[in-house]
Formats: C-alpha cells, structure tokens, sequence
C-alpha cells in the first residue's frame, strides 16, 4: 500500500482522512501541482514550487512550508513508495471550518497532502500514430494561470474527449485556441513552432517551457503569440503536453486529420530532445 504525508505525518494511504468541513471538500478551495519523477528524482522541482507559490499567492492562502521544506518531505514520499518513476501530487487547500461560508474562516489550519503514484507516460502506439483530440469552448474562469483544485470545467472538458474515445479536449477562447483540458497545445506551420503566451487563459505548464527551451536550444524556429482556432485547425502539426504525457503528437481533430494525419517531423526531433534533456539532468541530478 502507498504511503502519503498528510498534516505532518507520514501513514499508508488507507489512514488518510480529511474533515468533512475541509474547504478543499466543499469549494475545491486548495492548490496543488503534479510533479514528475525520473529515477526517483523529481524533475524540474524547482519550477513546480515556483508555481506552487504563484497559484498560493493567487487564491491568498499562506506557503505552509518553505522550498527547503518541500523538497525534504517530496524526497521522503519518493524514498518511502515502490517504482523508480513516479507521479507526486501535492495539495494544499485552506483547511476545515467549523461552519460552511464562503467567506475565508479568520482561523484555519491549512491541509496538506502529498501522495505518488506510478508515473505512466504514453504508451508507444500513441507515439507512433499520434492520439485523437476533440474541441470544445473554454468554458472556465479567468484565473486559468492558477493551479487549483477546482477542476470541474476541466473534468467536464476532459470526459468530452473520454466520450468521443479520445485523449484530449482542445479548449478555444473567442476565436483563439487556450490549452487542452489537462495540457498545454502547441501547433506547428510551415516550420514555425506556435506557442500560445502565457496569460490568465492558460496554466503556464513546466513541460511547457521545456518545450520552448528545447526549440530554442536546437534551432527550431517559434512564435510564442496568440493561435487562432482556424490556424490550430489547418496547422501542420498540434501537440500535447504535461508533466504525465511528456509530448504527444494529435494527428486527429474532431475527427479530421492535422497535417498528413501522422505524427511529423518536428514532432519527432522535439521529443528526442526530451528524452535525451531527461537524461542528461536526471544524471547531472538537477
Ligand atoms: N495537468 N494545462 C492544464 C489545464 C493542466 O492541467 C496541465 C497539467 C498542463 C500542463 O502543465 P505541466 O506541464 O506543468 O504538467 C496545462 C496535470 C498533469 C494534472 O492536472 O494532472
């Protein structure tokens, strides 16, 4: 059985228990991240605490613990659950009240809990074809730069896709394409790697800037600038990306093939490079 931190103490996954008065249980009032791990070494860690901070600093909710902190209880979730790759979720949302108010409570305990997972990355097939991707209007809030436990556009979003038996829901905002349910989108043009900007419409993911930083490092030409719907629709190539799915090559949209309907060319070179920059930190142990 997998062993969680919850509130201070480590205990099998089975003895975790939250008050039904957590806010996290009645709003979805609580942040998290989802970090992965290669090797047993979290990746990008330091970024992943950084946006930890920016989505705590947005819904106003104190940093239970310092970076130091973090990674000290993060390596023992590592240390203390079975798997050289794993998927380590945190969350941290404003404690129980004693009474339900939307209002924030003027004494709270914060909740904290931190569990792993195996970490499954695609299997190979998806690689090879690419997966299959609906669209549907970005129906969330305005604050889609923060990470926050409340998902219920992005599950509604996502089990669209699950519906239809595809991967992914490519959300579109007044004319312009935003991100996936769960993902970053990028779409390539004539050579040209299109990286919609990091704004309030989208969480500014770390495979995201990976991605950039991978491009940019190996020459790939990119615009990072507004994607309308109808270049995403008639780019060459779109791909997903997460900290779970890595890269992933959408070769269907709505039932139309994107580009030759096969995974392309920069797709190919883009997640070499991902690979191999895993390796090479992971071994320098970033
Ligand atoms: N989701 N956009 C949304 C809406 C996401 O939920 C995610 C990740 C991303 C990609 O961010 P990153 O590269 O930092 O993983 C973009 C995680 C994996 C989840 O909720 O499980």
């Amino acid at each position: 059985m997998s062993t969680v931190f919850l509130n201070g103490q480590f205990m099998p996954i089975a003895e975790a228990k939250v008050s039904a008065m957590d806010r996290g249980f009645l709003f979805g009032d609580g942040a998290y991240e989802v970090i992965p791990v290669y090797s047993r070494r979290p990746f990008r860690l330091a970024e992943h605490l950084a946006r930890l901070r920016h989505t705590l600093d947005g819904i106003r909710l104190d940093n239970p613990h310092g970076d130091a902190e973090w990674a000290r209880l993060i390596g023992e979730i590592i240390a203390r659950n079975a798997g050289e790759d794993q998927s380590v979720y945190l969350q941290i949302t404003r404690g129980a009240d004693t009474r339900r108010n939307h209002a924030f409570p003027a004494r709270v305990t914060p909740t904290v809990y931190i569990m792993s997972e195996p970490l499954v990355t695609p299997p190979p097939s998806q690689r090879e074809t690419g997966i299959a991707a609906v669209s549907a209007p970005d129906v969330r809030w305005l604050r889609c730069d923060l990470k926050t436990t409340s998902l219920l556009a992005n599950c509604l979003l996502r089990q669209l896709a699950a519906d239809a038996g595809c991967v992914e829901t490519i959300l579109f905002r007044d004319g312009f394409m935003t991100e996936g349910a769960a993902s970053n989108i990028f779409a390539v043009k004539h050579g040209v790697l299109l990286a919609p900007p990091k704004n309030h419409l989208m969480l500014p993911g770390i495979t995201y800037d990976v991605v950039i930083e991978l491009a940019a490092a190996n020459g790939l030409p990119i615009e990072v600038r507004d994607v309308l719907e109808e270049e995403a629709r008639t780019a060459d190539e779109l791909w997903m990306t997460s900290s779970t799915k890595e890269v992933l090559p959408i070769t269907v949209l709505d039932g139309r093939f994107i580009g030759t309907g096969k995974p392309g060319p920069a797709f190919q070179m883009m997640y070499a490079w991902y690979q191999d920059f895993k390796q090479t930190v992971m071994r320098a142990g970033e």
